[in-house]
């Protein structure tokens, strides 16, 4: 899930030079698609998700994140219209030949290109009405975490081949597992364990998985155990805060392609603690425009609040009460470890190695060790 920049552990067949790939809207049309604008009351196919798993039945304690809410069942989000305008855009030319990113943790990504050349894709996201129900079910008021994230796609594709044999080596196992008594379920992982950059994320779905089987979300409880959610059909959306929980997207079998849109999010409120991390997407980014819009939106994060601590130590003294100076102190620590948390992860360009990703976006020391092991035994 918000698989911005984890590790594919089988690589993917690069869309832009397989021959066998023509999903609807085939990768890579030539002509500009129609502009469509976004109309809330057509494209929103909103229906509440079944369940909603909070960070406590999680086992995680409440003081952790930004929300109380952990993550969601798949619901359905956009009409069948609103998919279809979303694949015409996200799969153009256009934004194959600009904006696509690769890297040792998946071969494509599409990033950045909403502004420039996704107008239905970029609406759909600041739309009041799409906020207004992500809020809802996140438990708390939010926003794109920038406008570079809105839309992220993460592109996974087969050919009938592979989708095969696949399957199956899938039906063998399963076969092995019953002749030896055991119950067998395919836990092969499309990405690593990992945290995600930004607080929340949305992640919809472009592709038909009804064929499909798989696709689940692995999410690792407070007490280490697994819990999986189910992957999201076509028009439907999984909400999860994945900042705060250590999160796998398990492999889905069955189908050709397989496109997910993940958009991440970030409170609207200024004096909501700010924990956002570049680690995952800070190699798979035009990093002028990563850090110009990070910075953008925390500076005006810190004005705010200046604002706030201003405006509450005017009225203070106004109502005669004497100078809180630990407060006052307090404040002025809390901002400088959020400047300092800032310069953290601006990591200097020439530091910055394309595609590839450290430990840091790791939490368990556990999941630490088994991945450099990993790391050790692929080296060997
Ligand atoms: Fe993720």
């Amino acid at each position: 899930m918000a698989t911005v920049g984890t590790l594919t552990s089988t690589p993917l067949p690069d869309p832009m030079t397989n021959p066998d790939f023509d999903g609807v809207n085939t990768i890579g049309t030539s002509s500009t698609p129609e502009k469509v604008p976004f109309e809330p009351s057509k494209h929103l196919n909103f229906m509440p998700p079944s369940k909603v798993y909070s960070m406590e039945e999680l086992g995680y304690p409440q003081s952790r994140g930004v929300s109380p809410i952990g993550v969601s069942e798949p619901f359905p989000l956009f009409s069948a219209e609103a998919i279809q305008q979303m694949r015409k855009e996200v799969l153009s030319d256009e934004v194959f030949s600009k904006w696509k990113y690769s890297s040792e943790l998946a071969q494509c990504q599409l990033r950045g290109y909403a502004t420039d050349c996704a107008p239905f894709v970029y609406d759909a996201w600041k739309s009041p009405e799409t906020l207004g129900i992500i809020s809802k079910i996140a438990g708390v008021d939010l926003v794109p975490a920038m406008d570079f994230e809105i839309g992220h796609v993460n592109l996974a594709v087969y050919s009938e081949e592979e989708k095969n044999k696949a399957l199956n080596e899938m039906v063998a196992k399963a076969n092995r597992a019953a002749d030896e008594g055991k119950d067998w379920e395919d836990g092969d992982p499309i990405v690593d364990w990992h945290t995600d950059s930004y607080p929340f994320v949305c992640v919809t779905m472009l592709s038909d998985c009804t064929r499909m089987v798989g696709g689940e979300t692995a999410l690792r409880r407070g007490d280490g155990e697994v819990f999986k959610v189910r992957g999201p059909q076509m028009g439907y959306a999984v909400i999860l805060q994945g900042r705060y929980i250590e999160h796998q997207a398990l492999r889905a079998l069955g189908g050709t392609e397989r496109i997910s849109m993940v958009t991440s999010f970030r409170p609207r409120a200024s004096l909501i603690k700010d924990d956002t991390v570049l680690t995952t997407v800070r190699p798979i980014s035009d990093l002028g425009e990563l850090y110009l819009q990070f910075a953008e939106y925390r500076f005006d994060i810190l004005q705010d609040r200046f604002r706030h601590a201003n405006k509450l130590m005017r009225d203070q003294q106004r109502a005669r009460r004497s100078f809180d100076t630990a407060r006052l102190k307090q404040f002025i620590r809390e901002q400088m470890e959020f400047l300092e948390h800032m310069d953290k992860e601006i990591v200097e360009d020439d530091k910055v190695v394309k595609g590839k990703v450290d430990d840091c976006y790791l939490l368990s020391e556990d999941l630490k060790l088994e991945r450099s092991k990993k790391r050790r035994a692929a080296v060997a």
